[in-house]
C-alpha cells in the first residue's frame, strides 16, 4: 500500500486562474534542476505561508532558498511576491518533502529549517508528525559540512520527543535556542497569540 505523507489541506482560498499561470511560469524558470550555485543552499520544508522563506532570501542574496510545501495557496503566495518584487533566489517544490528528497537526492544544504510542523497533539495521530526518527536522519545525511538544522515549535511533546531521538544519535550537537530562529512566521504569531511557549533546537554534527 503507498505510504501516506501528508495529512493537511493543500488548497485554502481560490486561486485565481492568472494567478495559477505565473505560478506555474514560476516553477519553470526557477527550476531546481537548473540551480546554479549549489553550493549555498538554504532548505525549509513545510513553508506555510513562506514568511521565513522570503526573510530568508533577502538575508542571503547570494544563496539559493529552496522551499518544500504541498500547501499551493503559501508557495503561490511566494511565486507572486518573487515575481513582484523581481526576487531571483528562491526555488519551490509544491510537493511533499520525502518526493523532494527521492528526486534531488544530490543536494546538499548549509541550512535546513523545520518551523512549526503540524503539531498532531492526539496521541492516536503522532505518527502523522514530519518531523520523527526517519525524518531526523534523512536530513541529517543531507547536511552540508558544518550545515545546521533549526527547529520550532510550540507543542511541548513534540520538542520532547524530537529532543529524546537526537540524543539518540551519536556525535550530534543539540542546542537550545533562547532567541527567535528567524522572523515570526504565522505560527509563530498564532503561538504567541494563545500564549504558548516557544521551543528551538539547533541540531548538526
Ligand atoms: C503548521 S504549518 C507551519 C507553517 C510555517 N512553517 C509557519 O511557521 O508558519 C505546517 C506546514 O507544513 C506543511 N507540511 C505538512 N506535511 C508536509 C510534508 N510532508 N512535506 C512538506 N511540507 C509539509 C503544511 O502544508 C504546512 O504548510
Amino acid at each position: 500500500m503507498k505510504q501516506k505523507f501528508y495529512f493537511g489541506r493543500v488548497k485554502s482560498r481560490k486561486i485565481s486562474k492568472i494567478k495559477e499561470n505565473s505560478f506555474k511560469n514560476f516553477l519553470k524558470k526557477n527550476n531546481i534542476n537548473k540551480l546554479k550555485n549549489k553550493n549555498k543552499l538554504i532548505l525549509e520544508i513545510g513553508i506555510g505561508m513562506g514568511e521565513n522563506l522570503i526573510y530568508l532570501s533577502k538575508k542571503n542574496k547570494k544563496k539559493s532558498i529552496i522551499g518544500v510545501d504541498p500547501f499551493i495557496n503559501g508557495t503561490v503566495n511566494v511565486s507572486d511576491y518573487c515575481i513582484n518584487n523581481n526576487v531571483r533566489n528562491i526555488y519551490l517544490y509544491p510537493y511533499v518533502f520525502q518526493k523532494f528528497f527521492n528526486k534531488f537526492k544530490e543536494l546538499r544544504f548549509k541550512e535546513i529549517y523545520i518551523l512549526f510542523p503540524d503539531p498532531w497533539p492526539k496521541k492516536r495521530h503522532q505518527k502523522r508528525r514530519l518531523v520523527n526518527e526517519e525524518f531526523i536522519k534523512k536530513i541529517l545525511k543531507r547536511l552540508k559540512k558544518k550545515g545546521k538544522v533549526f527547529f520550532s515549535t510550540d507543542n511541548i511533546s513534540y520538542y520532547e520527543n524530537v529532543k529524546s531521538i537526537l540524543k539518540t544519535i551519536s556525535k550530534i550537537k543539540i542546542k537550545k535556542l533562547k532567541k527567535i530562529i528567524t522572523i515570526k512566521t504565522k505560527y509563530y504569531l498564532k503561538a504567541e497569540y494563545k500564549g504558548n511557549k516557544i521551543k528551538s533546537l539547533m541540531f548538526y554534527y
